[in-house]
């Protein structure tokens, strides 16, 4: 693994290492301000954004750098029917270092696998989305100073909120945090995440649909919009969209201390009204972004060979299939579906139970 795909690659210590680099930018600009000269940053966003593909440009611009990409996959080759791997092994010739938003789940994955340049998740459908977790590691780290010990609720759509999913992952590892999980029972937290990430670590944790009996034990409450984007019933998006609204009148039961976070884009689930609370923080989030992104493609790039070093440097060993190919992985979204000659393979979760998850996108083996 050259890149970041998965937020529980990085340690506590790497962690802090990126967060402590981020506030000496934040603090010295100009000293980082020629510290990617001649490098290249590719951007391949497949699926749309706003903060992630420009935080991730401007970060690399302030670092002396320079970025090529596209923004919409439908002007790339992919539309010709190029493979994610091949499209990963042909940018590895040109940039030192790629950030890939793919709505397919496992994308970057299969990227970083075949190309020797580091790549970025930047989000891969509604699987993942670990530098948004650094932004909103370094957001909770500046306005409470400390993980441990923290109750954190997240609410909305955490079924398909992918920043959920990484966030939980990173904040699992730390001492006597609690995680309230509020949402309607159709966009539950996924079972690979209580399983494998919340019980494994003896987490404490509650699951309720009320905002309001939840609000007042939080010390930070994760805003999500509802995706409508991934839903294949667009009734039952109708129907849910609007399942919790944060007005200003909803705060007067929370913690004075509280702070409020949202990856953004927002639509209804936060009133306008509350941005002027001093608890709302999903704009510093957004800067935080900025400086977390230039961290992390400062220490990627620090172990990096160099782009088209050789463009056979990346030959992947095929990945261990532990279900011996007994198993097709059953989400539709999944890169298994759509990737030619990519194997099936399947880790084993849990040998005695024989749960088996699909190697991509977690997907449990039904
Ligand atoms: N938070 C986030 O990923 O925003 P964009 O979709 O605008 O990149």
């Amino acid at each position: 693994m050259n890149g970041l795909i998965d937020i529980a690659e990085l340690s506590i210590e790497e962690l802090d290492s990126l967060m402590d680099v981020a506030e000496d930018i934040i603090a010295n600009p100009d000293k980082y301000a020629e510290s990617c000269k001649g490098k290249k940053l590719a951007t391949l966003f497949f699926e749309p954004s706003t903060r992630t593909r420009l935080s991730f440009e401007a970060a690399m611009y302030e670092l002396g750098g320079n970025v090529i990409g596209f923004s919409d996959g439908t002007n790339s080759s992919a539309v010709k029917g190029e493979s994610v791997a091949d499209t990963a092994r042909v940018v590895g010739c040109y940039a030192d270092i790629i950030a890939m938003r793919h709505f397919i789940e496992g994308a970057p994955f299969v990227a970083d696998r075949n190309c020797v340049a580091p790549v970025i998740n930047a989000g891969d459908g509604g699987h993942n989305h670990p530098t948004q977790t650094l932004a909103d590691l370094l957001t909770i780290r500046r306005e409470k100073g400390r993980f441990e010990g923290l109750t954190v609720g997240f609410c909305g759509d955490l079924k398909y909120g992918r920043t959920v999913h990484s966030l939980c992952t990173a904040l699992a590892r730390y001492k006597n945090v609690k995680f309230v999980f509020i949402s309607p029972d159709e966009l539950r937290v996924p079972s690979y995440l209580i399983y494998e990430v919340i019980e494994k670590n003896g987490i404490e944790y509650v699951e309720c649909s009320s905002l309001d009996e939840a609000m007042p034990r939080l010390d930070i409450l994760y805003m999500t919009r509802v995706q409508g984007e991934r839903f294949e019933d667009k009734a039952e998006y109708e129907r849910l969209k609007d399942s919790y609204i944060l007005t200003v009148d909803k705060l007067k039961n929370a913690k004075s201390d509280m702070i409020i976070l949202h990856p953004l884009p927002r639509v209804n689930e936060i009133s306008v009204e509350v941005d002027y609370d001093s608890r709302a923080c999903y704009f510093k989030q957004v800067l935080n972004g900025k400086y977390m992104r230039m961290a992390l493609i400062l220490k990627l790039l620090e172990g990096a060979a160099g782009h088209g070093i050789s463009a056979d440097a990346v030959r992947p060993e095929p990945l261990v299939d532990d279900a011996k190919g007994k198993f097709v992985c059953h989400n539709p979204k999944c890169i298994t579906h759509t990737e030619q000659e990519l194997q099936q393979a399947f880790r084993l979760l849990d040998a005695e139970k024989e749960i088996l998850r699909c190697k991509y996108c977690e997907a449990r083996a039904k």
